[in-house]
């Protein structure tokens, strides 16, 4: 769905060629107040990515940018190369056309070769539709433009002719799309195959299903595995699950989520401070001896109940999102003094709960349950300029459809069957090296 997270900045991006066609991309850390501020210069100095096809199922790399999974492809002929944001929570393709007039290029003021252009003009295998594209997101970007269709490469041996997808020559985002969820959820008036049909149309794969491998901002890599599986990616067990309908059809790839086991473990000293001794009432809470050899640890439970909600996998949504009332829960749960932060947009809460130990644990209907480490879900978003202090924020907002992003999907090894109709998920196991495919029939 698009939602992008504005703080945590990584800059200076060396590309380095490590054998086999990879790019490793180091990145150097820094924080900064509004990620827009700096990002040209970061991507300024990211240079092309690389892609790689497995078996039958292709493989396409994300580069490793914190909260961005970009992917680069090349459309049209002679190709441009264009970086898009992989999104499961939208359906349609839009790259940023180079007339786009909020380029500096053409007299705007944003700097448009940092994610590349393309041109419709200059390619020879491009066929208008002549029908509008129009799309706004959540983040409340737009694009705005013209359907149309022409040749995209994804990797080296996955070129789709044809492909259909739309070109913004009005857009206020610097970052086109890859929008790979249901048909149902495209912009366009009528309903068209997008890439991932269309990808099964042209033999590339068996079924429209994929997996989605998101890294920790520590790695650098992190993929789509369109058509397949990889065993190695996961711990534990793959559950499948159905996707839930709205309003008798397949739109989001959601699936019900019960509830959120909230485990905090903590010195005794500080257990008073980090933990709450009330709890909303909606939450349990339990208290169990943990000793250790050092010290003796407190490890502190409590459960939100999420009666049964419908939870959306949206690869391009940043953070995570739950009703004001989960929400609040959570917050009683972890820090009850915790208090709304416009500067940051956000709850601002102590950076101690980062610690080892300290975990959410999402139960999806009793049958899968998916481990988060709060280490994930409380951000570094800035430092008090008075004090040095570091600041933190909850990497979980108030919204009204519930949202898992990429601090939840990072955690989660998720397998997309937009045929059958599930969403299987296993605890992720971070596994650069190994691979064992399985192709989706
Ligand atoms: C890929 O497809 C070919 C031909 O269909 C088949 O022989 C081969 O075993 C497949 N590879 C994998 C990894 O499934
Ligand atoms: C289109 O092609 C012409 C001629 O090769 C070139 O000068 C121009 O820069 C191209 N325009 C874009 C937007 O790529
Ligand atoms: C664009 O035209 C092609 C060819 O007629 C068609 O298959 C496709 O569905 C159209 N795209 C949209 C978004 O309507
Ligand atoms: C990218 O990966 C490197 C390690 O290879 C890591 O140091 C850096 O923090 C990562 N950056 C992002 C933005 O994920
Ligand atoms: C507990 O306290 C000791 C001493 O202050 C410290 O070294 C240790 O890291 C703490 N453990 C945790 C889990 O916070
Ligand atoms: C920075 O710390 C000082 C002293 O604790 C506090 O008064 C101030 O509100 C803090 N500023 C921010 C932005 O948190």
């Amino acid at each position: 769905m698009f939602v992008r997270l504005f703080w945590v900045v990584f800059l200076f991006t060396v590309p380095v060629l490590c054998g086999d066609g990879y790019y490793k991309l180091d990145f150097a850390i820094r924080k900064g107040s509004k990620l827009t501020d700096v990002v040209k210069n970061f991507m300024e100095e990211l240079d092309s990515s690389f892609t790689k096809r497995d078996g039958n199922g292709t493989l396409l790399d994300l580069e490793n940018e914190s909260a961005f999974y970009i992917a680069s492809l090349s459309i049209g002929t002679p190709a441009s190369e264009v970086k898009v944001l992989v999104d499961t929570g939208s359906a349609d393709l839009w790259v940023m056309s180079s007339k786009n007039s909020y380029c500096s290029s053409n007299g705007g003021s944003m700097d448009c070769s940092t994610y590349g252009t393309y041109s419709e003009d200059n390619s020879t295998t491009f066929e208008s539709n002549n029908s509008d594209f129009s799309i706004s997101y959540l983040d409340q970007t737009f694009a705005k433009g013209t359907w149309g269709q022409d040749t995209v490469e994804l990797t080296d041996d996955l070129v789709i002719e044809g492909a259909n997808f739309a070109v913004a020559d009005s857009t206020d985002s610097n970052v086109g799309v890859l929008g790979i969820a249901y048909t149902q959820l495209e912009s366009a008036d009528t309903v068209y195959d997008n890439l991932p049909v269309q990808m099964k149309q042209q033999g590339f794969i068996k079924k429209v299903a994929y997996s989605m491998y998101l890294t920790s901002a520590e790695r650098n890599t992190g993929s789509v595995l369109f058509g397949a599986i990889d065993h190695a990616k996961y711990t534990g067990d793959l559950v499948s699950f159905d996707v839930v309908p709205k309003n008798g059809q397949n739109v989001y790839l959601q699936i019900t989520l019960s509830n959120i086991q909230v485990t905090l473990v903590s010195n005794s000293t500080e257990s008073s401070s980090v933990v709450p001794t009330t709890l909303a009432s909606s939450v349990t809470s339990s208290t169990s001896p943990h000793p250790t050899i050092a010290a003796v640890l407190k490890k502190r439970e409590a459960t939100i109940d999420t009666q049964d909600v419908d939870a959306l996998f949206d690869s391009g949504t940043t953070l995570t999102y739950f009703s004001q009332d989960v929400l609040d829960s959570i917050l009683a749960a972890i820090d009850p003094s915790a208090e709304y932060n416009s500067n940051i947009g956000g709850y601002q809460v102590p950076c101690s709960l980062r610690q080892e130990g300290n975990k959410f644990t999402y139960n999806f209907d009793g049958k899968r349950e998916i481990d988060v480490p709060l280490s994930d879900m409380v951000m570094e978003v800035g430092q008090n300029g008075t004090t040095g202090q570091i600041i933190c924020m909850l990497g979980i907002v108030s919204g009204d459809t519930t949202i898992l992003g990429d601090n939840f999907m990072r955690h989660c090894y998720s397998v997309f069957d937009l045929e059958d109709n599930t969403v299987s998920i296993a605890q992720m196991n971070y596994d650069d090296i190994n691979e064992d495919i399985e192709i989706i029939q």
